[in-house]
């Protein structure tokens, strides 16, 4: 079957968002689990390569610091679907890599722990969902152990994300005595067993009411007279409000038990949609079945430390994807060998013979692509362009050995084609002093660690007075360098960048010199 609208129609391509250590790796790897793709047991991949906490985590400051900072694509199939998950930094400081990941997904799974409910950083995240239009599921994990009640963590969903939670399954038990659910769609209650460390599938039995009431008592009666309530408050699944982000499907479990996981992998089968035609940038949609087109999300290097290579990670758009075909990158017109497509699993990797759209496929060493870039055989294509965050925090930064300047030119250059950090030059000092912009610190503690350690740069960072930044151009440039308190910076690619000392002074020349173009960038101040 080698027609890209049937292939296209049995893909789920999802990203999980969550604030860090609400689950994500756990139910990242419990999902594996369940899609049979690793074996039989969780924690497998850990024991073979002996030195990974799950298989999407690879770097060693992500291992570190217990965060994933990097995202990873990873395939299996489940059901009759192949099921494409990314993964996204957890940190709100890489909110604008989780925004590139959501630009190549369908929907979002919204982890939350029971006991802390919406954490400042789940609601950044949720943020960036909401700016990308996304469709999201939501999963309320931990539900083992103690936490808030249900209807409370409902309560929360609407409040504080202003969304309708309509609950797919309703817990039986409090947190922290977690028995099964009832699943709304047929009201049949499911029972889990506990395994040893959660290491292979629960088993679930379906249990009549009678045996409920006499055996989960209390348990039972309430949670079967709040799911029926909820009911008879219309909340249950509305397909069209959740494709317009306006209600999201509610899972409760406990990824480390796997109670519930199943139910959510079902979930994302039946509720996720299937890649559909995309927009291009002059407004057109794309047909799946069109000849083989890409969007590139994501460009990572030093994923392989022997190796030292760059990968530009491609969702597929339209048609079929073939090991070794020509391809031509829209930016610069050059054509390109695909021969060292793979697909990723975590740190391993497979050679890609072939994909369709929703697919992820990572392409090594394929220097002229972007993040934003197409990619495409026959018909030219562009999509429309990925903004660039407001950056929010400003430090210059010096090779502190300037024998290795040449190594820290390198490694800025390929920091900000990844889009790890903004590199900002002034146009008489080059890369002498630039400033490293950021929309949140911790962006600047890879940064440093990166140049130090894969490109053999070590740097100083020093602060700056600048706090925020609007797009201009060369017409009000002039204009502005001549004014206290600003300064005009240029990206890479070209872009201006007025940086100003304080909000207040920049409304100010605002004020004074409307004529000026000092245009909002996505999710200035505005995020969480
Ligand atoms: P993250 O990727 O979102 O940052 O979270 P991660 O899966 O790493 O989980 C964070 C911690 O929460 C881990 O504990 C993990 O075991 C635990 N956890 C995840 N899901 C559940 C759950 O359903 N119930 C309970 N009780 N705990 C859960 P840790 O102590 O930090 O690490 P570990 O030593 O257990 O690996």
């Amino acid at each position: 079957m080698s027609d890209p609208i049937k292939q296209a129609s049995r893909r789920r391509t999802f990203a999980i968002i969550s604030h860090p250590d609400a689950g994500k790796t756990t139910l990242t790897e419990k999902f594996l689990l369940y899609g049979g793709a690793l074996g039989k047991e969780a924690g497998t991949v850990k024991a073979r390569e002996g030195r990974r906490s799950a298989t999407s985590d690879w770097m060693d400051m992500e291992q570190q610091r217990g965060i994933s900072i990097t995202s990873t694509a990873l395939q299996f199939e489940y059901r009759d679907c192949v099921i494409n998950l990314l993964d996204t930094p957890g940190h709100r400081d890489f909110s604008e890599d989780t925004y590139r990941v959501l630009a190549a997904a369908d929907a979002a799974i919204m982890v939350l722990d029971a006991a802390k409910g919406i954490e400042a950083q789940t609601l950044k995240l949720f943020e960036v969902c909401r700016e990308r239009e996304i469709p999201f599921l939501t999963f309320i994990n931990k539900w083992d152990r103690p936490g808030k009640s249900a209807l409370e963590l409902l309560d929360e969903l609407e409040e504080r994300l202003i969304v309708e939670p309509t609950p797919v399954t309703w817990p039986v038990g409090i947190p922290g005595e977690f028995k099964g659910v009832i699943h709304q769609d047929n009201d049949i209650y499911t029972r889990f067993e506990r395994t040893a460390r959660g290491s292979t599938i629960a088993p679930e039995t379906q249990v009549d009411y009678a045996t409920a009431e006499a055996d989960e008592g209390e348990d039972w009666t309430n949670a079967l007279e709040e799911a029926s309530l909820l009911k008879e408050l219309g909340r249950v699944v509305n397909k069209e409000s959740f494709m317009r982000g306006e209600s999201t499907p509610v899972f409760f479990g406990s990824a480390l038990t796997n109670f519930g996981v199943r139910f959510l992998l079902d979930g994302v089968v039946d509720l996720v949609p299937s890649p559909s035609p995309r927009v291009l940038d002059s407004g057109d949609t794309l047909p799946l079945d069109d000849p083989f087109s890409g969007l590139v999300f994501k460009v990572q290097a030093g994923m392989d430390k022997a190796h030292r290579d760059r990968i530009a990670f491609m969702r597929v758009c339209s048609g079929r994807f073939e090991r070794g075909l020509t391809a031509i990158a829209e930016r610069t017109q050059k054509q390109f060998s695909t021969k060292y497509a793979q697909t990723m699993f975590g740190q391993d990797r497979d050679t890609a013979d072939e994909a369709y759209p929703g697919d992820v496929i990572g392409l090594v060493n394929a220097n002229d692509l972007r993040v934003g870039d197409a990619v495409y055989t026959k018909k030219p294509i562009s999509f429309p362009p990925l903004p660039a965050f407001a950056p929010e925090h400003f430090m210059r930064a010096r090779v502190t050995d300037t024998s290795k300047f040449k190594q820290f030119r390198k490694g800025l250059a390929q920091l900000d084609e990844e889009g790890a950090i903004q590199v900002l030059r002034d146009r008489d000092l080059g890369d002498q002093a630039p400033i490293l912009a950021a929309v949140g610190p911790m962006q600047f503690e890879v940064a440093t660690h990166r140049l130090q350690n894969e490109f053999g740069a070590p740097i100083e960072l020093t602060n700056t007075s600048y706090t925020i930044a609007r797009k201009t151009n060369t017409e009000s440039s002039d204009a502005l360098r001549t004014m206290q308190g600003v300064d005009v910076l240029e990206r890479s690619e070209g872009t201006l960048l007025a940086l100003f000392e304080s909000k207040y002074w920049m409304d100010r020349v605002i004020g004074d010199h409307p004529e000026l173009m000092l245009e909002r960038m996505i999710a200035e101040g505005g995020l969480g």
